[in-house]
Formats: structure tokens, sequence, C-alpha cells
């Protein structure tokens, strides 16, 4: 994994990257130090509040999501996803980086459950403080593209990305008992074959108080980018009424799950 960098090293990512700074190079450093990822390469990728730095990991590559601890606009922007959350009853948020903090393990968390139940996300492989490692998605050292760079007409198979982005839509609510809450083509990287939904860090259990609303929205976005394949508010009802089945849960060969012996578009 060749050497690892140390604290005194900080001066040569400040020049790499501002938001690398000392605070986020600890963090960096404890990850290397339990091989969670190896030499870091640089930034590939910037988010609103996150930047998504390349690191090596054995063979392969695994990117670094970094949270900056940050303004208040984070605090109002993530407070009604934390508030009202199980998971996190009875938290006292006192100061910003504790917030960070707690956004990075709850985006590490859903994550977890998310690629748990098969759904085409990003693996997570290890986070401190707010730093968040997880599987690389690109060819080479090249990240993927969001679905909106792309474009529908970009798509070398659209039928065959929509079916995966339902199967994983519908994996998200009943199997993982998830939200995504901020799904959008934004949210949504393409290999150049399928679809890899990213971005968990909005994503709530279900029972939070948002659940449907934030089903819904995430439904109503997905069918704009497509057009279809049904109109929102039926593939909507199908979903919730999916969810609520409380039997056995059992796939097909395509990885598409069945209901009563029945897909969700049959
Ligand atoms: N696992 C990943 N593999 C490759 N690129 C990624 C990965 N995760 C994020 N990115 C890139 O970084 C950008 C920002 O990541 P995202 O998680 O959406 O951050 P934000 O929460 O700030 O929107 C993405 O649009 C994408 O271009
Ligand atoms: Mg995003």
């Amino acid at each position: 994994m060749g050497r690892f960098r140390t604290e005194k090293d900080s001066d040569y990512y400040k020049v790499v990257d501002d938001a690398i700074n000392a605070y986020t190079w600890a963090a960096i450093v404890k990850l290397q130090e339990r091989g969670v990822v190896g030499e870091v390469l640089g930034p590939v990728g910037q988010g609103k509040e996150a930047k998504i730095i390349l690191a090596r990991r054995g063979d392969a590559y695994a990117v670094l999501k970094v949270f900056y601890p940050v303004p208040v606009r984070f605090v109002k922007s993530r407070y009604g996803y934390i508030l009202g959350d199980p998971r996190f009853r009875g938290l006292k948020i006192s100061d910003q980086l504790h917030l960070v903090e707690t956004w990075c393990r709850k985006e590490f968390g859903n994550l977890a459950r998310a690629h748990a139940a098969g759904v085409r996300a990003p693996k997570p492989y290890g986070f401190y403080r707010n730093v968040l490692a997880m599987e690389f998605i690109g060819v080479g050292k090249t990240p993927a593209p969001q679905l909106v760079e792309v474009g529908l007409d970009g798509l070398d198979d659209p039928d065959h990305v929509l079916s995966e982005v339902l199967k994983s839509l519908e994996r998200t609510y009943v199997v993982a008992g998830l939200v995504h809450g901020d799904l959008s083509p934004f949210n949504i990287l393409y290999d150049g074959r399928d679809p890899w939904i990213i971005d968990w860090g909005s994503a709530v259990r279900r029972g939070h108080p948002k659940e449907l609303e934030y089903l819904r929205r995430d439904v109503e976005r997905v069918v704009e980018f497509f057009g279809g394949p049904a109109p929102p508010e039926e593939l909507f009802k199908r979903l919730v009424e999916r969810g609520a089945w409380r039997g056995p849960l059992d796939f097909d060969g395509e990885g598409w799950l069945l209901i009563g012996g029945r897909r969700l578009l049959d």
C-alpha cells in the first residue's frame, strides 16, 4: 500500500486541496492505520457539502467522502433528516463538528443497509469522524458520471438502466426499510452499463415522519428523468403496498423482488 503519510505531510495536501485540513487529515490517517485505505491520490468529485477523494485500496481504488465541518446552512439543511429519525432520538447536537460526524455515521449506516439489501450502491468500507470510505464507482481512475450529465440519450440501454434503478428503489424501501430522500439524476452514477445510487446521508428509516413525502419525491424524480415507466402516483402506491408485505421475500433470476409471485411492474 506504500508508506502512510503522516501529520507532517498535511502541508502537501493543503496544496493538493485546502479542504483537507489537519483535522480531516488525522481522520484519513486513522483509516489508513486501520487498513481501510492506502495512499491518497487526490480529489475526483465535488458535492455540495463534501469533497470526494480517490485513494488506493489494495490493488483497487476507494473513495473518501470528506464532509466539511461547516456553516449553519449545513445544520439547517440536515437537521430535519436527523430529527425524527428513531436512530437519533435523544441526540443533542451541541456543535457543528458533532453534527457533521453524525451525518457521516448516518451515511455509512444507510449505505451498509442498502448495500446489504442488494441495492446498487457503493460498498461502504469504514468511516472515522468526518471521513467515509466506500467503493469507487468508475472505470480505471475515472469516476462514473452522474446520470444528469449523461442524459437519457447518452445511455446505451435506457430500459436496462431504468429497470436497475427500479429494482434498487424497491429494495431500498421494501428490503432495507429505507427511503433515500434525495434520489435524483444527480445522485445516480452511470458506469457505462449500470446505475449506482450514491449520497445516502439523507436516507431515513421507515417510520420517519416524512417517509412517504420523501418516497413520493424520489419516485417523481425517477419517473421525470426516464419519462416512465408509470405515472409517479401509481408507482408510489405500488411501492407502499409492497412495503406493507410481511411475508418472506423472494427474488427472481433477474433480481426483481417477488411479492405474491409478482414483480413491481407486473
Ligand atoms: N463512490 C463514488 N465513486 C465515484 N464518484 C463518486 C462516488 N461518490 C461520490 N462521487 C462523486 O462525487 C460527487 C459528490 O458526491 P455526493 O455523495 O453526491 O456528495 P453531496 O452529498 O455533496 O452531494 C458525485 O456527484 C460524484 O461525482
Ligand atoms: Mg449528491
